[in-house]
């Protein structure tokens, strides 16, 4: 990604917590808040990427947080802003962490997706993820509704 892109991609999350967290409360049943974010930036080998518009006032576009630690990597959660979605930014910030994981040394990258979840399940297909193992009603949602959740991995072929 590039700005003649029309987006920058920021390896620090630090400065955007607020974005971060009122994008997470607008896609996902059980928000997660600033506190929230920070606290899990502070565990061993957490990290984040954003990415931004790349206009004279930036808009918060997307962002990821990830975990390394030992020989595997974790992305825990991900998310592309509705008005941005459609331009890779999603498989940018996947590859982001894809990237991290590699120069750590992590030996795959895992993560957990609701089962239907049609465009990150095809998004992280399409980086070479795949299903290994379903949680049986793992997501709750604040209507009661359950859902599967999908285990994926990749191996690296370090
Ligand atoms: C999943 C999400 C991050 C994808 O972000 P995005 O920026 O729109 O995705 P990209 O433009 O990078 O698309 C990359 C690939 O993902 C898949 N994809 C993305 N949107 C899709 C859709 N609506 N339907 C099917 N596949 C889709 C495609 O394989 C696409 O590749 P292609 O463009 O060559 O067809 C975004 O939809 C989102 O934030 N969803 C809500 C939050 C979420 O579900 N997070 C993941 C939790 S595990």
């Amino acid at each position: 990604m590039t700005e003649r892109d029309g987006y920058k991609l920021l390896g620090d999350i630090e400065a955007h917590l607020d974005d971060a967290a009122a994008l997470h409360g607008a896609i996902f049943d059980k928000p997660w808040s600033r506190d929230a974010l920070r606290d899990l930036l502070s565990m061993s080998g957490t990290a984040g990427a954003v990415i931004l518009s790349n206009a004279r006032e930036p808009t918060f576009a997307g962002f990821v947080l990830f975990q390394c630690i030992g020989d595997f990597a974790e992305i825990l959660t991900l998310a592309v802003a509705p008005d941005h979605r459609g331009r890779g930014l999603g498989r940018t910030l996947v590859q982001r962490v894809l990237a991290r994981a590699r120069e750590t040394g992590a030996e795959k990258v895992m993560l957990e997706v609701q089962d239907g979840n049609l465009p990150a399940v095809q998004l992280y297909e399409s980086l070479g993820m795949k299903a290994f193992d379903r949680r049986h009603n793992y997501y709750k949602s604040s209507d009661g509704r359950h859902a599967d959740a999908i285990l994926m991995q990749v191996f690296f072929d370090n």
